[in-house]
Protein backbone atom coordinates (compact mmCIF):
# COMPACT_ATOMS: atom_id res chain seq x y z
CA UNK A 1 0.00 0.00 0.00
CA UNK A 2 1.00 3.61 -0.91
CA UNK A 3 1.93 6.05 1.59
CA UNK A 4 4.36 8.86 -0.35
CA UNK A 5 7.03 8.86 -2.21
CA UNK A 6 8.04 6.80 -5.18
CA UNK A 7 5.35 3.68 -5.15
CA UNK A 8 6.29 0.87 -5.18
CA UNK A 9 5.29 -1.60 -7.49
CA UNK A 10 5.01 -5.45 -7.57
CA UNK A 11 6.31 -8.09 -5.15
CA UNK A 12 8.62 -6.46 -1.78
CA UNK A 13 12.03 -5.96 -3.23
CA UNK A 14 13.70 -6.58 0.24
CA UNK A 15 17.20 -4.70 -0.41
CA UNK A 16 15.22 -1.75 -1.13
CA UNK A 17 12.97 -2.20 1.48
CA UNK A 18 15.23 -2.58 4.56
CA UNK A 19 16.60 0.62 4.24
CA UNK A 20 13.93 2.15 5.86
CA UNK A 21 12.72 2.45 8.87
CA UNK A 22 9.94 -0.23 10.18
CA UNK A 23 7.08 2.01 9.95
CA UNK A 24 7.66 3.42 6.35
CA UNK A 25 8.78 -0.32 5.65
CA UNK A 26 5.34 -0.66 5.90
CA UNK A 27 3.35 1.21 3.72
CA UNK A 28 5.74 0.20 0.80
CA UNK A 29 5.91 -3.68 0.80
CA UNK A 30 2.48 -4.60 -0.29
CA UNK A 31 -0.78 -3.87 -2.17
CA UNK A 32 -4.31 -3.77 -0.42
CA UNK A 33 -5.94 -6.02 -2.80
CA UNK A 34 -9.25 -6.53 -0.95
CA UNK A 35 -12.94 -8.53 -2.26
CA UNK A 36 -15.73 -7.86 -0.91
CA UNK A 37 -17.91 -11.21 -1.07
CA UNK A 38 -21.28 -11.84 0.04
CA UNK A 39 -25.07 -11.93 -0.52
CA UNK A 40 -27.02 -9.54 -2.48
CA UNK A 41 -27.84 -6.81 0.27
CA UNK A 42 -25.15 -8.18 2.33
CA UNK A 43 -24.09 -4.69 2.28
CA UNK A 44 -21.10 -5.22 0.55
CA UNK A 45 -21.49 -1.26 -1.09
CA UNK A 46 -22.37 -0.09 2.33
CA UNK A 47 -19.09 -1.28 3.24
CA UNK A 48 -17.52 -0.19 0.50
CA UNK A 49 -17.91 3.46 0.81
CA UNK A 50 -16.90 3.29 4.42
CA UNK A 51 -13.48 0.94 3.56
CA UNK A 52 -12.39 3.29 0.42
CA UNK A 53 -12.46 6.54 2.95
CA UNK A 54 -10.49 4.04 5.57
CA UNK A 55 -7.71 3.08 3.02
CA UNK A 56 -7.35 5.58 0.46
CA UNK A 57 -7.91 2.90 -2.54
CA UNK A 58 -10.62 2.88 -5.06
CA UNK A 59 -13.72 0.93 -4.45
CA UNK A 60 -14.77 -0.82 -7.79
CA UNK A 61 -18.36 -2.60 -8.11
CA UNK A 62 -18.55 -4.26 -11.26
CA UNK A 63 -22.63 -3.82 -10.44
CA UNK A 64 -22.03 -0.07 -10.65
CA UNK A 65 -19.85 0.04 -13.77
CA UNK A 66 -22.46 -2.05 -15.71
CA UNK A 67 -25.64 0.05 -14.16
CA UNK A 68 -23.84 3.48 -15.66
CA UNK A 69 -23.24 1.31 -19.09
CA UNK A 70 -27.24 0.54 -19.21
CA UNK A 71 -27.28 4.20 -18.44
CA UNK A 72 -25.35 5.44 -20.77
CA UNK A 73 -26.49 2.70 -23.86
CA UNK A 74 -23.39 1.58 -24.54
CA UNK A 75 -22.74 -2.20 -25.92
CA UNK A 76 -22.04 -3.29 -23.13
CA UNK A 77 -24.77 -1.95 -21.27
CA UNK A 78 -27.47 -2.82 -23.62
CA UNK A 79 -25.85 -6.44 -23.41
CA UNK A 80 -26.19 -6.68 -19.68
CA UNK A 81 -29.86 -4.85 -19.14
CA UNK A 82 -31.29 -8.04 -19.61
CA UNK A 83 -29.31 -10.63 -17.35
CA UNK A 84 -29.38 -7.91 -14.80
CA UNK A 85 -32.57 -7.53 -14.75
CA UNK A 86 -33.59 -10.65 -14.04
CA UNK A 87 -31.22 -10.78 -11.58
CA UNK A 88 -29.02 -13.14 -13.51
CA UNK A 89 -25.18 -12.93 -13.67
CA UNK A 90 -23.62 -11.30 -16.89
CA UNK A 91 -21.21 -13.45 -19.07
CA UNK A 92 -18.04 -14.22 -17.60
CA UNK A 93 -15.96 -12.96 -21.08
CA UNK A 94 -17.75 -9.32 -20.56
CA UNK A 95 -17.07 -8.57 -16.73
CA UNK A 96 -13.41 -9.94 -17.25
CA UNK A 97 -12.71 -8.09 -19.90
CA UNK A 98 -14.48 -4.43 -18.04
CA UNK A 99 -12.44 -5.27 -14.55
CA UNK A 100 -9.35 -6.28 -16.31
CA UNK A 101 -9.12 -2.64 -17.99
CA UNK A 102 -10.47 -0.82 -14.98
CA UNK A 103 -7.75 -2.87 -12.32
CA UNK A 104 -5.03 -1.43 -15.18
CA UNK A 105 -6.04 2.53 -14.36
CA UNK A 106 -3.45 4.58 -12.05
CA UNK A 107 -5.66 4.73 -8.77
CA UNK A 108 -6.21 0.65 -9.04
CA UNK A 109 -2.05 0.53 -9.04
CA UNK A 110 -1.61 0.26 -5.46
CA UNK A 111 -4.86 -1.38 -4.45
CA UNK A 112 -8.47 -1.67 -5.00
CA UNK A 113 -11.68 -2.99 -2.86
CA UNK A 114 -13.87 -5.10 -5.72
CA UNK A 115 -17.55 -5.47 -4.70
CA UNK A 116 -19.82 -7.71 -6.50
CA UNK A 117 -16.42 -9.35 -8.36
CA UNK A 118 -15.32 -12.38 -8.64
CA UNK A 119 -18.53 -13.93 -8.61
CA UNK A 120 -17.78 -17.06 -10.46
CA UNK A 121 -14.83 -19.33 -9.78
CA UNK A 122 -14.13 -18.57 -13.45
CA UNK A 123 -13.98 -15.01 -12.29
CA UNK A 124 -11.79 -15.55 -9.65
CA UNK A 125 -9.33 -17.72 -12.04
CA UNK A 126 -8.98 -14.55 -14.21
CA UNK A 127 -8.33 -12.42 -11.43
CA UNK A 128 -5.59 -14.49 -10.31
CA UNK A 129 -4.00 -14.47 -13.27
CA UNK A 130 -4.29 -11.13 -13.90
CA UNK A 131 -2.85 -10.31 -10.48
CA UNK A 132 -0.10 -12.59 -11.07
CA UNK A 133 1.11 -11.04 -13.86
CA UNK A 134 1.57 -7.49 -11.76
CA UNK A 135 3.94 -9.41 -9.13
CA UNK A 136 0.05 -8.99 -6.89
CA UNK A 137 -2.26 -11.48 -4.96
CA UNK A 138 -5.70 -11.29 -3.21
CA UNK A 139 -5.04 -9.81 0.22
CA UNK A 140 -8.33 -10.72 1.84
CA UNK A 141 -11.68 -11.98 0.60
CA UNK A 142 -13.61 -10.56 3.07
CA UNK A 143 -17.61 -12.21 3.44
CA UNK A 144 -19.89 -10.15 4.83
CA UNK A 145 -22.56 -12.64 5.74
CA UNK A 146 -25.95 -12.70 5.56
CA UNK A 147 -28.78 -14.89 6.08
CA UNK A 148 -31.77 -15.36 2.77
CA UNK A 149 -34.36 -13.85 5.00
CA UNK A 150 -32.53 -10.49 6.21
CA UNK A 151 -31.29 -10.26 2.35
CA UNK A 152 -35.18 -9.94 1.59
CA UNK A 153 -35.72 -7.19 4.44
CA UNK A 154 -32.93 -5.17 3.09
CA UNK A 155 -33.42 -4.97 -0.45
CA UNK A 156 -37.46 -4.65 -0.44
CA UNK A 157 -36.48 -1.45 1.83
CA UNK A 158 -33.58 -0.06 -0.49
CA UNK A 159 -33.56 3.10 -1.79
CA UNK A 160 -30.68 4.53 -3.67
CA UNK A 161 -29.48 8.34 -5.12
CA UNK A 162 -29.75 8.47 -8.76
CA UNK A 163 -26.80 10.67 -8.72
CA UNK A 164 -24.33 9.35 -6.39
CA UNK A 165 -25.61 5.97 -5.93
CA UNK A 166 -25.23 6.32 -1.82
CA UNK A 167 -27.76 4.03 -0.14
CA UNK A 168 -30.41 4.07 2.29
CA UNK A 169 -33.50 2.22 3.54
CA UNK A 170 -36.62 3.05 4.64
CA UNK A 171 -36.54 1.05 7.89
CA UNK A 172 -32.57 0.78 8.84
CA UNK A 173 -30.99 3.75 7.49
CA UNK A 174 -33.39 6.51 6.58
CA UNK A 175 -32.80 9.66 4.71
CA UNK A 176 -33.29 12.80 6.74
CA UNK A 177 -36.23 13.47 3.90
CA UNK A 178 -37.80 10.65 2.89
CA UNK A 179 -37.29 10.46 -0.98
CA UNK A 180 -34.15 12.60 -0.96
CA UNK A 181 -30.57 11.82 -0.69
CA UNK A 182 -29.13 13.45 2.35
CA UNK A 183 -25.71 13.64 0.90
CA UNK A 184 -26.92 16.45 -2.80
CA UNK A 185 -30.51 16.51 -2.29
CA UNK A 186 -31.44 14.31 -5.48
CA UNK A 187 -34.24 12.22 -5.88
CA UNK A 188 -33.87 8.82 -4.27
CA UNK A 189 -35.55 5.43 -6.04
CA UNK A 190 -35.76 1.67 -6.03
CA UNK A 191 -33.21 -0.61 -8.46
CA UNK A 192 -35.01 -2.24 -10.98
CA UNK A 193 -33.71 -5.45 -9.73
CA UNK A 194 -35.02 -5.00 -5.95
CA UNK A 195 -38.77 -6.37 -7.17
CA UNK A 196 -39.10 -9.80 -5.11
CA UNK A 197 -38.92 -12.09 -7.86
CA UNK A 198 -35.72 -10.92 -9.18
CA UNK A 199 -34.06 -10.91 -5.78
CA UNK A 200 -35.53 -14.62 -4.95
CA UNK A 201 -33.36 -15.16 -8.06
CA UNK A 202 -30.27 -13.36 -7.54
CA UNK A 203 -30.53 -15.31 -4.14
CA UNK A 204 -30.47 -18.48 -6.25
CA UNK A 205 -27.92 -17.46 -8.17
CA UNK A 206 -25.45 -16.68 -5.20
CA UNK A 207 -25.65 -19.98 -3.74
CA UNK A 208 -25.44 -21.95 -7.24
CA UNK A 209 -22.49 -19.83 -8.78
CA UNK A 210 -21.23 -17.62 -6.42
CA UNK A 211 -20.95 -19.59 -2.72
CA UNK A 212 -18.57 -21.69 -4.42
CA UNK A 213 -15.72 -19.03 -3.45
CA UNK A 214 -16.06 -19.58 -0.16
CA UNK A 215 -14.46 -22.70 -0.64
CA UNK A 216 -11.80 -21.39 -3.14
CA UNK A 217 -10.89 -18.49 -1.28
CA UNK A 218 -10.12 -21.13 2.03
CA UNK A 219 -8.36 -23.01 -0.20
CA UNK A 220 -6.18 -19.53 -0.95
CA UNK A 221 -5.85 -19.13 3.14
CA UNK A 222 -7.45 -15.51 2.53
CA UNK A 223 -11.02 -15.99 3.09
CA UNK A 224 -12.27 -14.07 6.00
CA UNK A 225 -15.85 -14.12 7.26
CA UNK A 226 -17.80 -11.45 9.05
CA UNK A 227 -21.09 -11.21 10.83
CA UNK A 228 -23.09 -9.25 8.36
CA UNK A 229 -26.26 -9.36 10.77
CA UNK A 230 -25.02 -6.81 13.37
CA UNK A 231 -25.41 -2.71 12.04
CA UNK A 232 -23.26 -1.51 9.85
CA UNK A 233 -20.82 0.42 11.76
CA UNK A 234 -20.32 -2.68 13.57
CA UNK A 235 -19.50 -4.33 10.67
CA UNK A 236 -17.43 -1.90 9.68
CA UNK A 237 -15.31 -1.95 12.68
CA UNK A 238 -14.94 -5.54 12.52
CA UNK A 239 -13.34 -5.01 8.90
CA UNK A 240 -10.94 -3.03 10.23
CA UNK A 241 -9.99 -5.38 12.91
CA UNK A 242 -9.64 -8.02 10.72
CA UNK A 243 -7.59 -5.71 8.33
CA UNK A 244 -5.54 -4.62 11.07
CA UNK A 245 -4.69 -8.40 12.18
CA UNK A 246 -3.40 -9.19 8.55
CA UNK A 247 -1.37 -6.90 8.58
CA UNK A 248 0.57 -7.62 11.87
CA UNK A 249 0.31 -10.97 10.29
CA UNK A 250 1.55 -10.58 7.00
CA UNK A 251 3.47 -7.27 7.21
CA UNK A 252 1.63 -5.61 3.95
P1 LIG B 1 -24.63 -5.72 -7.73
O1 LIG B 1 -24.89 -4.30 -7.91
O2 LIG B 1 -23.27 -6.16 -7.34
O3 LIG B 1 -25.72 -6.28 -6.70
P2 LIG B 1 -25.68 -7.42 -5.56
O4 LIG B 1 -24.49 -8.24 -5.42
O5 LIG B 1 -26.95 -8.14 -5.80
O6 LIG B 1 -25.62 -6.63 -4.27
P3 LIG B 1 -26.39 -5.34 -3.87
O7 LIG B 1 -25.74 -4.15 -4.49
O8 LIG B 1 -27.87 -5.52 -4.11
O9 LIG B 1 -26.20 -5.36 -2.28
P4 LIG B 1 -24.98 -4.90 -1.38
O10 LIG B 1 -24.36 -6.11 -0.79
O11 LIG B 1 -24.10 -3.92 -2.08
O12 LIG B 1 -25.79 -4.20 -0.21
P5 LIG B 1 -26.00 -2.65 0.12
O13 LIG B 1 -24.78 -2.09 0.74
O14 LIG B 1 -26.59 -1.94 -1.04
O15 LIG B 1 -25.01 -6.52 -9.06
C1 LIG B 1 -26.20 -6.25 -9.76
C2 LIG B 1 -26.28 -7.13 -11.00
O16 LIG B 1 -25.19 -6.82 -11.89
C3 LIG B 1 -26.16 -8.65 -10.77
O17 LIG B 1 -27.40 -9.23 -10.43
C4 LIG B 1 -25.65 -9.12 -12.13
O18 LIG B 1 -26.69 -9.16 -13.08
C5 LIG B 1 -24.69 -8.00 -12.53
N1 LIG B 1 -23.32 -8.24 -12.06
C6 LIG B 1 -22.61 -7.47 -11.18
N2 LIG B 1 -21.39 -7.98 -10.98
C7 LIG B 1 -21.30 -9.09 -11.75
C8 LIG B 1 -20.29 -10.05 -11.95
N3 LIG B 1 -19.10 -9.99 -11.32
N4 LIG B 1 -20.56 -11.08 -12.81
C9 LIG B 1 -21.72 -11.16 -13.47
N5 LIG B 1 -22.73 -10.28 -13.32
C10 LIG B 1 -22.53 -9.25 -12.46
O19 LIG B 1 -27.11 -2.77 1.29
C11 LIG B 1 -28.43 -3.23 0.99
C12 LIG B 1 -29.45 -2.50 1.89
O20 LIG B 1 -29.22 -2.88 3.25
C13 LIG B 1 -29.32 -0.96 1.87
O21 LIG B 1 -30.61 -0.43 1.97
C14 LIG B 1 -28.48 -0.64 3.11
O22 LIG B 1 -28.82 0.64 3.65
C15 LIG B 1 -28.91 -1.75 4.07
N6 LIG B 1 -27.83 -2.20 4.96
C16 LIG B 1 -26.50 -2.34 4.62
N7 LIG B 1 -25.80 -2.82 5.68
C17 LIG B 1 -26.72 -2.98 6.70
C18 LIG B 1 -26.62 -3.46 8.05
N8 LIG B 1 -25.45 -3.89 8.55
N9 LIG B 1 -27.77 -3.51 8.78
C19 LIG B 1 -28.96 -3.12 8.26
N10 LIG B 1 -29.11 -2.65 6.99
C20 LIG B 1 -28.00 -2.59 6.22
MG1 LIG C 1 -24.04 -3.11 -4.05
Amino acid sequence: MWCGGAPHRGPPDQSSVTAFPASIQWCLVSELDLILLGPPGAGKGTQAQRLQEDFQVPFISTGDMLRSNVKEGTDLGQHADKYMKAGDLVPDGLIVAMVAERLHEEDALDGFILDGFPRTIEQAKALDKQLSELGRRVTAALLIDVPDEEVIKRLSGRRVCVKSGHNYHVDYDPPKHEGVCDQDGSRLIRRDDDDPEVISNRLRVYHDQTSPLIDYFDEQGVMRRIDGTRDAAEVHDHIRAVIATLRLEDNF
